[in-house]
């Protein structure tokens, strides 16, 4: 890592130990400093005919071009959304309503974020779209045959969406296979790929896919930075209606500013992936895993795929027999990590996602999530495993 890379961003290093880079990455400062003067100095409307319209149009151009790269995409086929949820968004509502078709079948795996399950239940109600909600396995990956089952259903268009890398157990979905066999029987895929760019290599002709999501604050760009690579000569109906910017897929004016955040993050998580930062990062959630597994035997259950392989490589999600995850992250404040469990007015429910792989009430409810990133130590390492190891066996 050189010098550069290694500087801290100013929210990091005073707070707890940060093991929470899968819900949100702080900004790499190299990031936030080449936005900076496109919410100062360059101040044009890219779309104007005079001079102030050039250096915002030209940084616009290179950012597009950066996030294409980081995917193995073309620069046209990548469309700025303003977050991760609106590129769901247009790749599904957008394919789905493009055809115009009587019969359109949308095909989801029950572990997707819920912006595309909310997509989906959305495009039912309002549009009688008919969804298939693949189920998973307890690993949470999903079954090549449960898809042809799926697809041979008659429809006039059939959308699938399969997401590259689950956000809470970072398992690896089989897209190259699931997409495969999708085209074959004629239909449009998407991939959301929030939280595989940057982790791991990602790229569209490999997947096989026609729409992927990349998301800018899941790889040190900031919150509201996001796109949606669009295969060409893949029709979406858009997600905003007016002027014709990004395409006509998504009208306004654009944030030239959040685009070249994107892109610049784009460029550096290339670089990251490329000098194979992932091995570092896997090595320091290893030795977490295996130091809360050493101190607690026999009451860590890895929740998700084992094989590296299977699983981002910063990604654990672990329950401990005998505790419940909200309360042992209270009882840790120096560590700052998810459990899987939503909290509805007091109660905590299971996760969705853990439910859908048939892990029990109590284990689901058991879990933590830890997720390490760019600026994870060693140092971290040593100061959470002892914190939750106490927090587990008060
Ligand atoms: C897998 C996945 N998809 C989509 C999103 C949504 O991204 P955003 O928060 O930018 O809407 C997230 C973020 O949590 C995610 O983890």
């Amino acid at each position: 890592m050189t010098d550069e890379a290694r500087r801290l961003p100013p929210g990091l290093g005073t707070g707890p130990v940060y093991l929470d880079y899968n819900a949100t990455t702080p900004v790499d400062p190299r990031v936030a400093e080449a936005a900076l003067p496109y919410w100062t100095g360059f101040f044009g409307n890219p779309s104007s005919e005079h001079s102030y319209a050039g250096e915002p149009r030209r940084a616009l151009g290179a950012a597009r071009a950066q996030v294409a790269d980081l995917v193995g995409a073309r620069p046209e086929e990548v469309v700025f959304t303003g977050s991760g949820s609106e590129a769901n968004l247009l790749a599904l509502r957008g394919a789905v309503l493009a055809a115009g078709a009587p019969r359109t079948h949308l095909i989801v795996q029950a572990t997707e974020h819920p912006s595309v399950l909310g997509t989906a239940r959305a495009l039912e109600r309002l549009h009688g779209t008919l969804v298939t909600v693949l189920p998973v396995d307890h690993h949470g990956l999903v079954a090549p045959d449960a898809l042809a089952a799926a697809l041979r259903t008659g429809a006039d268009r059939t959308v699938v969406s399969v997401m590259a890398a689950n956000n809470e157990t970072g398992a690896l979905q089989p897209v190259t296979e699931l997409a495969g066999l999708a085209h074959r029987h004629g239909a449009i895929v998407h991939c959301d790929a929030a939280q595989a760019c940057g982790k791991i290599a990602v790229d569209v002709g490999r997947l096989g896919v026609d729409l992927l999501t990349v998301v800018g604050h899941k790889m040190y760009a900031p919150r509201g930075a996001a796109a949606l690579f669009v295969r060409d000569g893949v029709a979406l109906e858009p997600a905003v209606y007016g002027g014709g910017q990004e395409r006509g897929l998504r009208a306004g004016t654009e944030n030239v500013a959040l685009a070249v955040a994107l892109g610049t993050a784009a460029g550096l998580a290339a670089d990251d992936v490329a000098a194979g930062a992932a091995h570092r990062i896997a090595a320091l959630r290893d030795e977490l895993h295996r130091r809360l597994d050493a101190a607690l035997p026999g009451r860590v259950h890895l929740n998700g795929p084992a094989a590296a392989g299977l699983r981002l490589p910063n990604t654990l999600n672990v329950s401990i027999d005998g505790t419940r995850g909200h309360h042992l992250l209270a009882a840790t404040p120096g560590v700052a990590a998810s459990t899987g469990s939503a909290c509805h007015s007091g109660v905590h429910a299971p996760s969705p996602v853990l439910t859908a792989m048939g892990t029990g009430r109590d284990r689901a409810l058991a879990a933590i999530r830890v997720s390490l990133g760019r600026w994870s130590t060693p140092a971290d390492v040593d100061a959470a495993v002892p914190a939750l190891v106490s927090a587990a066996t008060a």
